[in-house]
C-alpha cells in the first residue's frame, strides 16, 4: 500500500492518502481525488504547473523513479533537473527531489509530498 503525506502552503493541515496496491495512478490522480489542491493546468508533463517536492520515508530503495521525457524536459527548463541528477535517477536509484504530480506514477512506498499552492512553485 502507498502512504502519501501532502503538505501545502495552501493547506490547512497535512493529510496522509492512502493508495491500495497496484494502483497505478498519477500523484496528480491521487491528489484530485482526495481534494489536494495541488496545481495544474495541461495534465500531460508540458506546463510544470504541479511541481512538488518528494520525499521517499521508509528507508527502502525508492520505486517511483523513472522519469517520462516530458518531465525530463520540463524539469530542466525550470531549473529543478541537471544533469547530475538526471543520472543519478537513471543510473543510481537516487530519485530527483522535484517532480511533476501529473507524471509521477504512485508505487507502493511511504512518500512526502510538499508543494507551494503557487503554480510551478515547490
Ligand atoms: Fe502541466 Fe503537470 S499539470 S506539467
Amino acid at each position: 500500500m502507498a502512504t502519501v503525506t501532502f503538505t501545502g502552503l495552501n493547506m490547512p493541515k497535512d493529510m496522509t492518502v492512502y493508495a491500495v496496491a497496484g494502483d497505478t495512478g498519477t500523484l496528480l490522480a491521487l491528489a484530485k481525488k482526495h481534494d489536494i489542491p495541488i496545481p495544474f493546468q495541461c495534465q500531460d508533463g508540458e506546463c510544470g504547473s504541479c511541481l512538488v517536492k518528494v520525499t521517499y520515508l521508509d528507508g527502502k530503495t525508492p520505486m517511483a523513479i523513472d522519469l517520462t521525457e516530458k518531465e525530463k524536459v520540463t524539469l530542466s527548463v525550470n531549473g529543478k533537473l541537471n544533469r547530475d541528477l538526471l543520472e543519478a535517477a537513471e543510473n543510481a536509484h537516487r530519485p530527483p527531489p522535484y517532480r511533476l504530480a501529473c507524471q509521477f506514477i504512485v508505487r507502493d512506498e511511504t512518500i512526502l509530498v510538499e508543494f507551494s499552492g503557487e503554480p510551478g512553485v515547490e
